[in-house]
């Protein structure tokens, strides 16, 4: 028995019976592509070792929700500490992402929300508190006519809980961040009851777009007393106003909810590649998730490989199983966490 694991694992488990109940992103999908998420049950143990993956890294093992009172915290951004992943998916402007979630929680009712913020120079080297985020999808009350109703991550959960998001059109190309994003509104009857659950990924937008929208920084996307977040779910209503800044005049204004096949594995390249290495992945990068060139050192003193081995994995089966093994068991079952969360309706 690993002493350092037992010790991140009863953490996990004792943080597990304060907070309720949960979910993260395990992957996306573009384009029959397979890019793994940040795997909670694993790569917070791993330090340095952990994989490159698009999606931002968090010591979040508990898969806990943020609350109303970390609106105004960095913490708000991509999640609880979130850093940002080092490696990035290409994905053209107009195409749609895949996002697969654990099992959602029925009991957690509420909207499912998708924004964009341009990363310069890029993703992993940005001060993510000045990131500004414009909303390209919102999906709240889809059907009043029960009680409670049925909500975006209802939807959600019917699509084999994942949600489609579709990148505009219009956009400029360049890197960005993708803050997706359920709130969780069965304890919002009163303020500071909301949950967040934000997952952030980074991108690289190709296309011949040349909007580049205005947006919010992360810590002002929402108030405690906004409307959509101080909700009563339990009554009868006819409409919810989804919270955030409006929704990008460029948007999809309805996207039909599918899963996407998955036909290949895209995984992450080294971390701290050379710029040549950085450049040469670069070149490969529709199907693969590719590293960005960061100045961190620590990282790239672990990270060797050669881009000519990242080019090879661009489809070869995925890596994320094998992780598990230098993990301790995945942390809280949703089931009990679910207990927790019913007895705060
Ligand atoms: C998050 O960061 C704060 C400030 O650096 C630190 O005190 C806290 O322990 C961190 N939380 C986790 C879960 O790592
Ligand atoms: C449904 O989600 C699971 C992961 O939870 C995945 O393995 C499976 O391929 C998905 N099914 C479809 C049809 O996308």
């Amino acid at each position: 028995m690993r002493n350092i694991q037992s010790a991140s694992l009863l953490t996990a488990l004792l943080s597990a019976t304060k907070v309720a109940a949960h979910g993260h992103v395990t992957n996306i999908v573009v384009n029959g592509v397979y890019y793994e998420g940040w795997d909670i049950g694993s790569f917070p143990y791993m330090g340095d070792n952990a994989p490159t993956v698009a999606a931002w890294g968090t010591p979040n093992t508990g898969n806990g929700p943020l609350a109303p009172e970390d609106y105004s915290s960095p913490d708000i951004i991509c999640h609880q500490n979130a850093t940002a992943g080092n490696g990035y998916v290409e994905v053209a402007a107009g195409d749609s992402i895949n996002i697969q979630w654990t099992e959602w929680p029925e009991s957690h009712h509420g909207p499912v929300i998708d924004y964009l913020a341009r990363c310069e120079p890029n993703c992993a080297s940005v001060d993510k508190t000045e990131l500004e985020f414009f909303k390209i999808d919102g999906v709240g009350l889809v059907d009043g006519s029960d009680v409670p109703g049925t909500y975006g991550d209802d939807q959600l959960i019917a699509n084999n809980n994942s949600w489609l998001v579709q990148i505009p059109e219009g956009i400029a190309p360049g890197y960005y961040a993708l803050r997706h994003e359920l709130i969780a509104l069965h304890s919002a009857g009163e303020e500071g009851g909301a949950q967040n659950y934000p997952q952030c990924f980074n991108l690289k937008v190709t296309g011949s777009g040349t909007d580049k929208p205005a947006g919010v920084v992360g810590t002002e996307l929402y108030k405690s007393t906004d409307d959509g977040i101080i909700f009563n779910i339990y009554q009868e209503v006819s409409s919810y106003p989804v919270p955030g800044p409006t929704l990008y005049s460029g948007a999809a204004t309805s996207v039909k909810q599918a899963t996407s096949a998955i036909t290949s594995t895209g995984s992450a390249s080294a971390v701290g590649a050379t710029s040549a290495a950085a450049t040469s992945a670069a070149a490969s990068a529709s199907t693969t998730a590719v590293s960005v060139p960061t100045s961190s050192a620590a990282k790239s003193s672990s990270f060797a490989t050669s881009a000519a081995a990242t080019e090879s994995v661009a489809v070869t089966t995925t890596a994320a199983p094998s992780n598990k093994a230098a993990a301790p068991t995945q942390a809280p079952e949703t089931s009990d966490d679910d207990e927790v969360c019913e007895d705060e309706e």
